[in-house]
């Protein structure tokens, strides 16, 4: 460990006003005495209104995950508890993303105002890695072996990750954890549309693999169809190993000896050695402050936190309630923070085991008063001007978040991924899951863009061992030491900016968290230079952002943020993010 304060978790300590308020009458006082301060619960007469509950809450991008978390909140668990049973329970429902074949980061703020801390599982490079490993003798990097190849897996850290989540915090043992998982994996679940439709997307990918084509599809080829019941009886197998034997069930043993023997098959790097050797870290969340509140969100090796701070710095410097939400002069402030943000990604972010990053600087209040210096109000500034680099296309991708509040207002913001929509494709054989393709997180040559279009540097090359560069943001946000929203969002690259929009749609804006989580949204990640805009944004601002010097491009839509506030009587609002048929949030 990190020699963080080891907290625990009090049963007895109660996060409750006596006598609370009504949530609507709650939302009138705040909004008629606070008007500018943000995070209204919910308000008569809106559009979206969130699921509200009094005790505890789930937001999950799947249905069935949801519940069976719920179920343990509902069951005296607490929410690191119902945090890890939701990840495996993605793992068998979600394949494209939930995973045990990945990796990711878990943010636990307890609810007594302790220390934030961070796990990070993000997975690792196999000792065999080396930094021109995607590229051929000439130094051209080689088309997709970073993305589709049995060398683009990272070492897995999921199991480890969650193992090491309830070991620190949780109430009951990685068996009870696993149990609902194993059953979903082993008696099959109803397929829903959303699964059906993601199958026959990546089919060509998918069914080269004839161990994929196996586990994902039937004997004569066709996608499970919905309604249908799915069964993953090596998954079931697989999950049963860790149950009984804990990591070691994973790491080594029979699971670890089929990964590796996958990799031999095929020339991937992962041998026993790399499996025994992963190791989840605890860090310390990033934390800055944005009007009055709390924001801890991940560190590195993820970018996210660092840069969601660092925009939120800049923009604190203008009057953004004013200007209105999804205005041009508000998009075009937020257009130009974000480029310089990852224009500083690009130079700076990589694994703090491998390089020096100069985290402090970059969201300190002092460096964001320079670079707000260079904000034109009246004009895009082009890309070119902040640094030069070769645009690329955006990729389908997949990551999954999930948002836990329990009882004692323990909050956890977790998200993971195997990186693009089922991972590699590749299934291990004998042991049902997908490996990731968390390699192309990396920076294959300083300067080449990755399938998020991102440029990387010396501080994210590939080295043994050390952890890719990601944008996941597992955010909670706190004011006066108490945790009022839990957040996150998929999406590759737009993750940083999806999660700050929620935040900023809170605070800023004061929405309740369904219209924060459901409102339309943009996004500028320096290169390319262009702002990609959701469909809502109206066409007259459009033209007014084109006038400021913008491109501006309406794509698919981005990100889904599970998300969680929680009002100041202690009720419970959830969000699930609507760009997900499969979105739930529950409560009780
Ligand atoms: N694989 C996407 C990320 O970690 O940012």
């Amino acid at each position: 460990m990190d020699g963080l304060p080891h907290w625990h978790f009090s049963k007895t300590a109660s996060r409750r006003c006596s006598g609370g308020l009504s949530a609507t009458l709650l939302t009138a006082i705040l909004s008629l005495t606070s008007l500018h301060a943000g995070a209204q619960a919910i308000l008569e007469g809106e559009r979206f209104h969130p699921v509200t509950a009094q005790h505890g809450m789930v937001a999950t991008s799947h249905t069935l995950a949801t519940k069976v978390a719920l179920d343990v909140l509902e069951n005296g668990g607490n929410a690191i508890d119902a945090a890890v049973t939701a990840g495996f329970a993605l793992a068998v429902t979600q394949p494209r993303s939930g995973n045990i074949g990945g990796g990711g980061f878990m943010l636990i703020a307890p609810g007594d105002g302790g220390e934030p801390e961070a796990i990070d599982y993000r997975e690792m490079a196999p000792a065999g890695a080396s930094e021109a490993m995607f590229q051929d003798e000439d130094g051209n990097v080689v088309k997709n072996r970073s993305r589709f190849t049995h060398l683009a897996a990272g070492v897995p850290g999921t199991v480890a990750g969650l193992a090491l989540a309830l070991e620190r915090h949780g109430t009951i043992s990685l068996r009870q954890a696993l149990a609902p998982a194993i059953r979903l994996a082993k008696d099959g679940f109803t397929v829903p549309q959303r699964f059906t439709a993601g199958l026959e997307q990546a089919r060509e990918r998918l069914t080269r693999w004839p161990a994929t084509r196996a586990t994902f599809y039937k004997e004569d080829g066709s996608a499970w169809q919905p309604g249908e019941l799915f069964r993953q009886p090596d998954l079931a197998q697989t999950l049963q190993r860790i149950a009984d034997n804990g990591v070691k069930g994973f790491y080594e043993g029979e699971t670890a000896r089929l990964i590796a023997e996958e990799m031999e098959r095929h020339d991937g790097l992962i041998t026993l050695e790399d499996l025994k050797n992963y190791t989840p870290r605890v860090r310390k969340p990033v934390h800055g402050n944005y009007r009055g509140y709390d924001i801890y969100s991940m560190s590195p090796p993820s970018s996210g936190g660092t840069h969601i701070v660092q925009i939120l710095n800049i923009l604190e410097g203008y009057p953004i309630q004013e200007s209105g939400h999804n205005s041009a002069k508000t998009i075009h402030l937020m257009a130009e923070a974000m480029k310089l943000a990852y224009a500083d990604r690009a130079e700076y972010l990589g694994d703090t085991d491998y390089v020096d990053v100069p985290l402090e600087g970059l969201t300190s209040k002092a460096y964001a008063k320079q670079l707000r210096a260079d904000i034109d109000p009246a004009n895009a500034r082009p890309a070119s001007d902040i640094r030069a680099g070769q645009p690329a296309p955006y990729e389908s991708n997949e990551t999954t978040h999930f948002s836990v509040v329990d009882q004692w207002g323990n909050a956890v913001s977790n998200t993971y991924t195997i990186n693009f929509s089922y991972g590699s494709g590749i299934t291990v054989e004998g042991a049902g899951f997908l490996l990731n393709n968390e390699m192309d997180d990396f920076s294959a040559k300083p300067g080449v863009p990755n399938a998020y279009g991102l440029i990387g540097g010396e501080a994210n090359k590939v080295e043994p061992g050390k952890r890719m560069l990601s944008s996941m943001s597992p955010t909670i946000v706190r004011k006066d030491g108490r945790n009022v929203l839990v957040t996150g969002s998929p999406g590759g690259s737009r993750i940083i900016t999806t999660t700050l929009q929620v935040i900023m749609n809170v605070i800023d804006h004061g929405m309740n968290i369904q219209t924060a989580v459901s409102a339309p949204r943009v996004h500028h990640q320096w290169l390319p230079d262009e702002i990609r805009i959701e469909q809502g944004v109206s066409p007259d601002t459009i033209r007014l952002l084109e006038d400021l010097g913008h491109t501006v491009v309406t794509n698919s839509a981005m990100g889904a943020i599970q998300s969680i506030m929680v009002g100041e009587d202690g009720t419970l609002y959830g969000g699930a993010d609507p760009r997900r048929s499969t979105s739930s949030a529950m409560g009780f």
